[in-house]
């Protein structure tokens, strides 16, 4: 099966129009990208192959909810994926697993697809070792599946992307042992595609994706750098 490549632009580039050129450039089968809400659109409007993919959404449908952007707003956009839980989110916003839950369910229920990040601290793997972080995965995926109605039904568009928060922005990345480990953690708990995240890159990506088990990688900061993330698109490609 085909890897699946997820683009997370986070809080980039600053320039809608700097978002269309690397949409362009990047626009691969097998390729989500995730621009920021205001590049959604345009961004949205110039893809050929790649699919579009939100960064959050809100739980509510309408109403008085400064700020917030609803499922139905996305998908008429044309956006298929929205990731939540992102870690980032977790830490700046505050958001808790009962928040990520609802928003879980929200996007399930308007039929598009969720990429769910999961992800120890630095604290709880050094602490407890991998068997602790395990244990912390598997609490967390637990708690931020709970408002799914009907969840073994929900399988196909469930993506859950591992990254180990240490791992994210930093430069350093998981062992495929450890990885691989977690991923079956994962699995156990549902048996949805599993994307690794954190810190990949055109030379690391490949000791993760190689695995029949890894779906796919979830990318930030090498998805912005167009040369680099043509190479992680063909590396990708050849174990699909
Ligand atoms: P990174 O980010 O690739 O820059 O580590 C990954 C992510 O946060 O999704």
């Amino acid at each position: 099966m085909n890897k699946l490549l997820v683009a997370n632009w986070k809080l980039n580039p600053e320039k809608l129009s700097e978002a269309v050129k690397l949409a362009e450039a990047i626009d691969k089968k097998c390729v989500v990208i995730c621009p920021p809400f205001p590049f959604l659109a345009a961004v949205g409007k110039v893809l050929k192959y790649a699919k579009l993919g939100a960064q959050d959404i809100f739980w509510e449908e309408k109403g008085p909810f400064t700020g917030e952007v609803s499922p139905a707003m996305l998908k008429d956009l044309g956006v298929k994926y929205v990731i939540i839980g992102h870690s980032e989110r977790r830490r700046w916003l505050g958001e808790t697993d009962e928040m990520i839950g609802k928003k879980v369910a929200a996007v399930l229920r308007a039929g598009l697809k969720v990429i769910l990040c999961v992800g120890e601290p630095v604290s709880v793997r050094k602490k407890g070792g991998a068997l602790t972080a395990e244990r912390f995965v598997r609490e967390q995926l637990v708690r931020d599946l709970k408002f799914v109605k009907r969840l073994k039904s929900k399988t196909k568009d469930i993506i859950v992307a591992y990254e180990p928060v240490w791992a994210i922005g930093t430069g350093h990345y998981d062992t495929p042992k450890d990885m691989l480990a977690m991923t079956s953690v994962i699995k156990r708990v549902l048996p949805v595609g599993v994307l690794y995240g954190g810190s990949v890159d055109s030379k690391n990506v490949g000791n993760f994706i190689k695995y029949r088990e890894v779906d796919g990688a979830l990318v930030g900061g090498a998805s912005l750098k167009v040369e680099e993330f043509k190479k992680i698109i063909n590396i990708s490609a050849e174990y699909a």
